[in-house]
């Protein structure tokens, strides 16, 4: 193995300082955090505050960059303006236990949000700044949301006339046609610095994300503060955090990795978190590489394809030289990607497994430990995983079956928001949580990610519900029918690929079809609007109860695929 030989594994990991694989117990890991047998915790407060106490105030916490704007906030600031925040939203009637929604791009104001609802109990909703009305309006809707921050521009995607719940709004950059707060003038007139941190217990609520399957709209997912426990030591041991780490997670708060691994993992662990603004640019990605100097970089397959994809001479450009460290997330790693890596960047890709329900990682590399490329790592100490059959039977080794993690663990949900059958679905055989994904154990506990039990679509690493996107297709008035599914695609793992039946008097055009697009992408979010387009007679469908056949339509575009190849 080439890549191997190239990179060999790193002895002085934490892993290997603290003692090992099997020096974990999760007991004695909940006693950094003084409140956990006392049930007063917070998850603001060991992200930002802990640190200023214990006199690491003056580190820089957030640096942020964008096309050649640059901000750095220190701990201290960072205190200080969650703080500050805290006590406006405390003022506006934010309490202990409500939902806060956070609809803001990657910029340290999102993290501020996030941490200030944090300190008061609340729950936070962080959005994902692609998000369209739909979208938004599902999400707040659902849960009924009485707050939300976010900036002029987003605000114009939040339909307030169909949220009649959602009372109060805050911008962060001015006020609103519509009553809404402006966020710089009420943060100048608190100038009093009161202690509004309302300690909860390990299971109180802490952040929403809502996530797809394969049928019925998007459920919010709810954590707890307990997650900061697994949280941590992940931080510690699989991104190998240390104090002087810069570190970068590519992802928005809005997807689960950019809150898990980009607020709360690094905070809890006292790092320099790189926020980097602005869209995809091979060029802006090194760049923030370069200048930032971080040495420890999280990010997802599409990404590394992409950058894999604009030639290997553009890494060269640029000093890399600080990078010690590379995981990936979201979406199986080609072993093809782990050479890239290994070539180019002079480092191992550390392939982790985890989904929005589990909280935090789970199958994972370990620095200290040999990668076999095509495997997603094995289970982190403390997890037990397993590969189940139909009826809940361990599988031998080499054999496929459903990927299953024996049930609890410190970071897994608390519940789906409204939702206990969905909740209790996760759980169909005694003690083990069932994720969906199918794979394969090796004899080493390594284990292969072999594809969904379900119709589930992974675009780009982010997790599409086909019924969202086909209850927004038959919303297109040329649309009679429609049946989505993902289709492989060598960049982006797969691509969202519609096959449509028109209403009568419609006929095919390249124009209707981009319209439709449109349609979708204007109003759920580009990440779910379909980049292909099939127009058809009749989708297949179930003979008894008349339901589209999905898997019917991707086997017949695997085997044309297949006949192309
Ligand atoms: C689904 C979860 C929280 C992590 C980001 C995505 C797929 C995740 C891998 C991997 C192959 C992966 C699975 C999983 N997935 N990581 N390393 N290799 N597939 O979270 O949006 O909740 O999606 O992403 O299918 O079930 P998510």
């Amino acid at each position: 193995m080439a890549a191997q030989r190239l990179v060999p594994v790193v002895e002085t990991s934490n892993i290997v300082k603290d003692g090992g694989r099997n020096s974990l117990s999760w007991n004695e890991a909940k006693k950094r955090f003084k409140g956990f047998s006392e049930n007063k915790v917070n998850m603001a407060y060991e992200c930002v505050d802990r640190h200023v106490e214990e006199g690491r105030g003056q580190k820089t916490a957030l640096h942020y960059l964008n096309e050649g704007k640059e901000q750095k906030i220190s701990y201290d600031e960072l205190k200080q303006r969650t703080d500050q925040l805290a006590a406006v939203l405390k003022k506006h009637g934010v309490k202990k236990g409500d939902f806060v929604f956070v609809f803001l791009p990657k910029h340290p104001d999102c993290h501020i949000a996030m941490l200030a609802a944090i300190k008061l109990g609340a729950v936070v909703g962080p959005l994902f700044e692609a998000f369209m009305s739909d979208a938004v309006r599902d999400r707040i809707g659902d849960c009924q949301g009485e707050y939300l921050i976010t900036d002029r521009e987003l605000l114009q995607r939040v339909p307030r006339e169909d949220l009649p719940s959602l009372h109060t709004v805050f911008l962060t950059d001015g006020s609103g046609q519509n009553g809404e707060i402006s966020l710089p003038e009420a943060l100048s007139e608190t100038l009093d610095e009161e202690f509004v941190l309302e300690w909860v217990d390990a299971e109180h609520g802490l952040n929403i994300h809502y996530t797809s399957g394969s049928t019925g709209k998007p459920k919010g997912i709810i954590h707890a503060h307990r997650a900061m426990v697994h949280q941590y030591q992940t931080g510690r041991w699989v991104l190998d955090l240390n104090e002087d780490d810069v570190y970068w997670c590519t992802a928005h708060p809005g997807w689960v990795t950019g809150t898990v691994y980009g607020v709360f993992a690094p905070l809890l662990n006292g790092v320099t978190v790189v926020v980097h603004g602005g869209r995809f640019s091979a060029e802006q990605w090194y760049h923030t590489l370069e200048t930032a100097g971080v040495t420890v970089w999280y990010s997802a397959p599409t990404a590394f394809r992409m950058l894999k994809s604009e030639g290997d001479d553009l890494p060269g450009q640029y000093d890399l030289s600080k990078l010690r460290h590379i995981l990936s997330v979201g979406e199986p790693l080609n072993p093809e990607v782990i050479y890239w890596g290994a070539e180019t960047l002079k480092h191992r890709i550390h392939d982790t497994w985890w989904m929005t329900e589990t909280g935090a990682q789970l199958i994972v590399n370990l620095p200290s430990e040999t990668i076999k490329p095509g495997s997603m790592g094995r289970p982190f100490p403390g997890i037990t995983a397993a590969v189940l059959d139909d009826n809940g039977v361990e599988q031998p080794r080499g054999t496929i079956g459903h990927l299953a993690v024996k049930a609890p663990w410190p970071g897994i949900m608390k519940e789906v928001w409204k939702n206990e059958a969905k909740y209790n679905s996760y759980f169909p055989y005694e003690g083990w949580y069932v994720s969906g994904d199918l794979a394969v154990m090796d004899e080493e506990g390594y284990l292969f990610f072999q594809g969904r039990s379900d119709d589930m679509i992974n675009s780009s690493g982010e997790r599409i519900g086909p019924f969202e996107v086909e209850s927004k297709l038959i919303e297109h008035p040329a649309v009679a029918e429609a049946g989505v599914i993902g289709k492989p695609d060598p960049i982006r793992g797969e691509i969202v690929k519609a096959f449509v039946v028109l209403k009568k008097g419609y006929t095919e055009t390249p124009e209707l079809k981009e319209a439709v697009r449109k349609f979708v992408r204007g109003e759920l979010a580009a990440h779910a609007a379909p980049r292909e387009i099939e127009i058809v007679a009749e989708l297949p469908k179930t003979k008894i109860s008349g339901k589209i056949l999905r898997r019917e339509l991707k086997a017949r575009e695997l085997e044309k695929l297949g006949a192309g190849a």
